[in-house]
């Protein structure tokens, strides 16, 4: 089956205060990249060649001056503007009309990752039917959508809980079959007025169709002040791999 990637470069980013005042969270620098190169080379190195970038109406055309039609970047780019921030799977929703029947490999644009996600995909590529997460151990699971674990078996997800039931954070990397479009569209928003991504992937998870796989090398989020500070010093430590 076709596979297609989506990278989510929208929100508010309110959590990094003065830094996003006049530019986009995913502009600010990771290393010697602006934060949206990371994800992007992530999927262009594990052979995606058609990606979708979808973010808001203040920053889209410094976006397009930054990335333009993808061609130096060894993909073919096309563009969705989120005329709110109303969550990750609203945001994803909006790439239904470009995956058309592909799979979607979905990656959040604050996510930074060390090794190459051609592991992943290649698990993922088995059960082409079904949904893929990938889990990481970090010391701070409340932070993050967080899978209770039987063995390697996940058992649910909570997304953001006060009493986390493991240390294993669902990172930002979603692999999804072409129904992921329907799901979504069942979605409520949740107390955060969002349509979630923990909610699609239990949904999945209720269907017997999430397979899941601990991520090799480090991987942080980089959408606070301290982890933007963490992610800069991972990647000027132990460069990540792109290919
Ligand atoms: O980083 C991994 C975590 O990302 C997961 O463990 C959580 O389950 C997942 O909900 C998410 O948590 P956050 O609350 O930290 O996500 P955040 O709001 O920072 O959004 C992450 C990226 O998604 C952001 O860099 C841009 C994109 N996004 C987000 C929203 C809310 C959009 O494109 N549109 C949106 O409306």
């Amino acid at each position: 089956m076709e596979t297609r990637g989506v990278v989510l470069a929208g929100g508010k980013g309110t959590r990094l205060g003065e830094l996003t005042k006049v530019t986009n969270k995913h502009l600010l620098p990771v290393g010697p990249y602006p934060m949206v190169y990371h994800p992007l080379k992530k999927l262009v190195g594990a052979g995606i060649r058609d990606v979708l970038l979808v973010s808001g109406t203040e920053h889209m055309g410094d976006f397009v001056e930054l990335l333009g039609s993808g061609g130096s970047y060894g993909c073919s780019l096309t563009y969705r503007v989120q005329d709110e921030a109303g969550g990750i799977a609203q945001a994803l929703g909006l790439a239904e009309l470009f995956c058309h029947g592909a799979r979607a490999v979905v990656i959040l644009g604050d996510n930074i990752f060390q090794a190459s996600l051609r592991p992943i995909l290649e698990i993922a590529n088995q059960r082409p039917n079904d949904a893929f997460i990938g889990i990481k151990q970090v010391p701070d699971p409340g932070r993050y959508g967080v899978a209770e674990l039987d063995g390697d078996r996940v058992l649910s997800i909570e997304e953001k809980p006060a009493k986390p039931k493991s240390d294993f954070a669902v990172v930002g990397i979603y692999i999804y079959p072409p129904d992921v479009f329907q799901v979504i569209k069942t979605l409520k928003p949740s107390a955060r007025g969002e349509l979630e991504i923990t909610d699609v992937n239990n949904h999945y998870l209720r269907q017997g169709r999430l397979g899941s796989a601990v991520l090799d090398g480090y991987w942080t989020d980089a959408g606070t002040l301290d982890s933007l500070d963490y992610a800069n010093q991972l990647v000027r430590d132990q460069p990540p791999s792109f290919d």
